[in-house]
């Protein structure tokens, strides 16, 4: 399910002009694939207002979202349930994240989540204050060549 940026993005469940105390019952959840690529990373967004953006996402065994993201906000990742391989292409860096642990991704560092476990992995994600920018939109690729992986 292809989606645009403008469909959702700091207007859900409401315009920053219309903020107050809402329940997000379930029909209010977003469900979105990211990605222009086989869809492999499925996402329940709960809020996207003009200061924050919260949901989960999983993604199967074997699996990965392509193209590698980056925001224009810093994301907490908090894992729960499977292990998650998550892969800088600029740096290289790697960083296996497990069921109750915590990840720090700061504004601008590209990011590409790997399952590469037999169960799907689900992870709670928060992204402050804009989860992209409003005139680009989500990264349509990576720029220039990923960097080998650093295993840790
Ligand atoms: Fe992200």
């Amino acid at each position: 399910m292809p989606f645009k940026l403008e469909d959702f993005h700091g207007k859900h469940p409401f315009p920053p002009s219309e903020k107050k105390p809402t329940l997000i019952t379930r029909d209010k959840i977003v469900t979105f694939a990211y990605g222009n690529k086989p869809h492999l990373d499925f996402n329940w967004l709960f809020v996207s207002t003009d200061k924050l953006h919260v949901g989960i996402y999983q993604i199967p065994p074997g699996g990965r979202f392509e193209p590698s993201d980056v925001h224009a906000g810093d994301e907490l990742y908090y894992i729960l349930k499977g292990t998650l391989t998550m892969f800088n292409p600029e740096t290289g860096d790697v960083h296996k994240v497990s069921k109750g642990e915590v990840l720090l991704i700061p504004k601008d560092g590209w990011h590409q989540g790997h399952n590469f476990t037999d169960e799907v992995v689900t992870i709670l994600f928060a992204i402050a204050p804009l989860m992209w920018d409003p005139e680009k939109g989500p990264p349509l690729e990576f720029p220039g060549k990923p960097k080998l992986y650093k295993v840790p």
